[in-house]
């Protein structure tokens, strides 16, 4: 986590380079002690109770072939799962009296609800003795995680399509409850008020989640709106870095990330969005009437840990939330079998067995290939795309040259010009450069002097040091205003090259001019314009005059979108080995890049935005909610839809082009990354951009299990044992030949063509009777045939379709496809094909 507003791929290094802080726990043997995760044998409650709930997310039929729906879920049962939950806690507590008869230890978390086990703090030795016990299944050392608008709306199109089809965004998204797993949230936001008054407005009854009261988060804090927040830290604690007065024992998000989030997914429409005083538009959420719960188990310092995080999400499971939105990613791959096999993914298959779409951020680790985390196919993973809006900047030199910047700043006053006083030029006669080598970052006014700036244009330089958040931008706008200038210029040091500066806010007139050309014409014009005295070195005369335009106003001309270069990519490199996973990630792209969204009171994530109500944020963390909450529209349409039937709507009608009609186009470098862009492929991108008027009328849809995922995780080489120690089942019951092309997910990925393959495809029509006919565009080396190519599928029926491919041309680098189905009635369904051909010696090529 930790993203400030600037530069997304260099925090993101330092993140990984942070090390674990170690953990300061005294025992009896001086034995280092460490969080592990234990599961164990027996079901978990959401088990115990499948049979009653709709636990198998899917449609069911009737005699004549045709979809039934469930039930929704009932909210009658939460109170016997509340009982056999402390009945479970109970069992943990005499497990480990017994297995750790007198020593040590302590409990952190029961999980009862999604996975039967607990966190403990335990020793080596200790978690050694627990994994020999005979109800234990697996245990695992605790990991750490980190986190991974105005217009967007807009952008998507939502006023006259996803919102229109259900009265507006005076209703849309409403019954549903969108659970985030993220910093917390700021209760006092108007993004979060309900309007006592509107009775029609009710908690959904299928949720029964609280709200934790404490000092920073008073009794009131809840409402309709925000239905449920609670906290998350015992791992954290455990390890003596949380901090109550900074991290806050409570939901309160003392970050930002989390109410930026969850204001993205479902934060009231119509919020004015006011920064350093100026008026940026209006917000609204996705899903304006959806509900928040919050649940917190990250923080600002430290990032999270996974045994507060699967805490966090078997209570969103347990509270009946509808969706869970995850803008976090694990730190570094999980290590094992395969990535699916962690702590955390393991816990969200049985969210997904629950009936919950869970929609994570695909990480900030791009744009190398295969840099994802996560390829579990039950999990819906978002990557960043840039929107069409820009706030461009500009400053008129007194040569007439014209340099384009950011900053979000008024201009100064119009057919004016001032004087440019360089701050290495005004210094006081007692500061010095060598005393102070950074005096140019004009951190402090008490260097300089006042009569040379005042009513002038203060230049600064910008270095990598505001980007690691040693000198603010802030700090150096108070040093101009006390110094009286009439505005502030930022020349870019030129050591930070080539990467997206987010727009900063600044109430008095200001610029950042970014390229490191225009920074050298900026530099010549002022230089030249000097005069200076040979004897004292002294500049004499200032010459060089400019105006700033101002970068207040919004156009919407960026052609977007596009994939941005910290987006996470794929294809997975190592699941499952002899075989790839053949799992297509990223499933969708979604707005990520400079995302207005509420900000919390106190966030210091970022020092740019502290204290304002909004942020401009940019990350695969600001994609995630996004779709989250297009995703409550989708249910809210479709209360019976499985997580599958979701995905498969956001992805089949998702958009492979670009604004002007030309393909989306991937950036492939941080550094100028406009300039190193290529079309994306579906590794960079999945399915395509997300489409929301297209998702709520798919026509058809791809539906795959929980005992689909069993399957496939069955299918994977030696995974028999770890899938039991997870699940608690066995491997003996489940069709361990589906391999990933065998899912029926709505793309086709094959890592390893040999000679031909067929893979099949079911789809469902929950449209009217429509008559689609198939075409494609094969992959280049391999040829494609689906049969039939031409049917006709009543409303609830489903129909199976065969795909050939077979191989032509060997090759080391995979190739694009794509297949689509056209209804007669207006549907199309789109399904990306990705294909590595790896013809073997012994057959001879015809
Ligand atoms: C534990 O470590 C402390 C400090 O290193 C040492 O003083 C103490 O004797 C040790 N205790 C045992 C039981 O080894
Ligand atoms: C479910 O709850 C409702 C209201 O709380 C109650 O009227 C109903 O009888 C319950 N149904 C069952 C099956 O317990
Ligand atoms: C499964 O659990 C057993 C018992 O704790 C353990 O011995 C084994 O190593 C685990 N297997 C895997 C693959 O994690
Ligand atoms: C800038 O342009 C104006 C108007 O076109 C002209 O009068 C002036 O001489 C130009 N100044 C310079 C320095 O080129
Ligand atoms: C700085 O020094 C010059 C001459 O040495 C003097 O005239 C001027 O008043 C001094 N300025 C300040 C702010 O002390
Ligand atoms: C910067 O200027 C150099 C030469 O002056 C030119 O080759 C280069 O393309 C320019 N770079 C950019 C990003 O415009
Ligand atoms: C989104 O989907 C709708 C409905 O299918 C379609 O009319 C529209 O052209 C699509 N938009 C884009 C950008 O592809
Ligand atoms: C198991 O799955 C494979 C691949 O999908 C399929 O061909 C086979 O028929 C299935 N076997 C059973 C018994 O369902
Ligand atoms: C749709 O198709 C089914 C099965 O072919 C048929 O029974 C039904 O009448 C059709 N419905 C409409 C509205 O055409
Ligand atoms: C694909 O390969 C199979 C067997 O190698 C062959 O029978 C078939 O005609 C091929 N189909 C196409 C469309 O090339
Ligand atoms: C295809 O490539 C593989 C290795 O990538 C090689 O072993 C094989 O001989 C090649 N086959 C053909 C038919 O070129
Ligand atoms: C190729 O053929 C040889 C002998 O016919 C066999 O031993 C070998 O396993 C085959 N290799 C592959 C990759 O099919």
């Amino acid at each position: 986590m930790g993203k400030n507003s600037f530069l997304v791929h260099l925090v993101v290094v330092f993140c990984l380079g942070m090390v674990l802080p170690c953990l300061c726990v005294d025992d009896p043997d001086n034995a280092t002690s460490d969080v592990y995760v234990v599961t164990l044998r027996h079901a978990p409650a959401s088990q115990y109770y499948g049979e009653l709930k709709t636990v198998d997310n899917g449609f069911k039929h009737d005699a004549s072939g045709r979809t039934q729906f469930h039930k929704p879920r009932s909210s009658n049962l939460t109170k016997t799962e509340k009982i056999y939950g402390s009945y479970i806690a109970q069992a943990h507590d005499s497990l480990l009296k017994k297995v750790l008869k007198g020593e040590k230890y302590m409990k952190l978390y029961s999980y009862h609800y999604l996975i039967n086990g607990f966190a403990v703090l335990v020793t080596q030795q200790q978690a050694e003795k627990l994994s020999r016990s005979s109800d234990v299944s697996n245990v695992v050392l605790d990991f750490a995680v980190r986190t991974a608008t105005t217009h967007t709306p807009q952008f998507l199109g939502l006023p006259l399509g996803a919102w229109s089809q259900d009265g507006g965004f005076q209703t849309a998204g409403e019954g549903v409850v969108i659970g985030f797993v993220d910093t917390g949230i700021d209760p006092t936001h108007p993004s979060f008020g309900d309007t006592k008054s509107d009775h029609s407005y009710p908690v959904p009854a299928h949720f029964s989640g609280v709200c934790e009261v404490t000092r920073d988060f008073p009794s009131g804090s809840c409402n309709r709106k925000l239905v449920g927040a609670r906290h998350f830290a015992a791992s954290a604690i455990t390890r003596g870095i949380f901090n109550v007065s900074q991290d806050y024992a409570s939901p309160f998000d003392g970050d930002g990330h989390g109410t930026h989030t969850a204001s993205t997914a479902a934060g009231n429409h119509g919020i004015p969005v006011i920064v350093a005083g100026h008026h940026f538009g209006n917000a609204s959420g996705m899903a304006p009437r959806s509900h928040i719960a919050v649940y917190k188990a990250l923080y600002k310092r430290f990032g999270g840990f996974a045994a507060d995080v699967v805490a966090a999400i078997d209570q969103a499971a347990q509270d009946g939330v509808d969706i869970i939105s995850l803008s976090i990613t694990p730190n570094r791959r999980p290590p094992g079998v395969a990535t699916f096999f962690n702590p955390i993914d393991m816990a969200l298959l049985s969210a997904v067995k629950a009936g919950i779409f869970v929609v994570q951020a695909s990480g900030n680790t791009g744009p190398s290939p295969m840099s994802m985390s996560s390829f579990s196919p039950w999990i819906f993973s978002v990557g960043a795309a840039s929107h069409d809006r820009v706030y461009s900047n500009s400053i008129f030199l007194g040569n007439n040259v014209t340099l384009p910047g950011v900053i979000l700043a008024p201009g100064t006053a119009e057919n004016k010009l001032y004087k440019l006083i360089f701050a290495r030029h005004a210094l006081n006669n007692d500061t010095t450069v060598a005393d102070d080598m950074y005096v140019g970052e004009c951190q402090d006014a008490s260097k300089f002097n006042k009569d040379l700036i005042r009513g002038n244009l203060l230049m600064c330089s910008y270095s990598i040091r505001f980007v690691l958040g040693i000198s603010n931008v802030k700090l150096a706008e108070q040093t101009a205003k006390n110094l009286s200038a009439v505005g502030i210029v930022f020349y870019m040091d030129p050591y930070v090259i080539g990467f997206q500066l987010n727009p900063i806010p600044l109430k008095m007139p200001g610029i950042l001019v970014v390229s490191t050309n225009d920074t050298k014409i900026l530099m010549q014009y002022y230089n030249s314009s000097l005069e200076i005295d040979p004897a004292s070195k002294k500049v004499v005369k200032f010459g060089a005059v400019a105006r700033i335009c101002g970068g207040l106003k919004a156009n919407y001309s960026n052609n977007a979108p596009k994939v941005m270069y910290y987006s996470s990519r794929g294809p997975d490199p190592e699941d499952s080995l002899p075989h790839e996973a053949d799992i297509l990630k990223p499933n969708l792209l979604a707005p990520g890049n400079f995302i207005w969204s509420a900000w919390s009171s106190l966030g210091a994530d970022s020092a740019e935005f502290q204290g304002e109500n909004f942020a401009l944020m940019s990350g695969t963390s600001m994609a995630a909610p996004h779709v989250a909450g297009l995703a409550a529209l989708i249910k809210q349409k479709f209360p019976n839809f499985s997580p599958a039937a979701i995905g498969s709507a956001l992805s089949t009608t998702a958009s492979q082009y670009d604004k002007s009609g030309g393909p989306i186009m991937a950036q492939r470098s941080s550094a100028f990354p406009d300039e190193n862009q290529t079309p994306a492929t579906p590794f960079d991108m999945g399915s395509g951009f997300v489409n929301a008027t297209g998702a709520l009328n798919p026509g058809l849809v791809f539906d795959s299990s929980y005992d689909d995922y069993m399957s496939f995780l069955c299918g994977i080489n030696g995974s028999a044992p770890v899938v039991l120690n997870y699940t608690g089942q066995n491997c003996g019951s489940y069709n361990s030949t589906v391999l990933g092309p065998d899912l029926n997910l709505p793309s086709i990925t094959l890592s390893k063509l040999n000679q031909s393959r067929i893979v099949q495809r079911t789809v469902l029509n929950i449209a009217g009777n429509e008559t689609y006919s198939v075409g494609w565009d094969a992959p280049s080396g391999v040829s494609v045939k689906v049969t039939p190519s031409h049917f006709t599928i009543a409303n609830g029926e489903r129909k199976v379709l065969s795909v050939l491919l077979n191989a032509t041309l060997n090759s080391t680098v995979a190739s694009f496809g794509r297949i689509g189905l056209f209804g007669n009635q207006g549907h199309v369904v789109n399904i990306p094909v990705s294909v590595t051909v790896k013809i073997s010696n012994n057959i001879t090529k015809s």
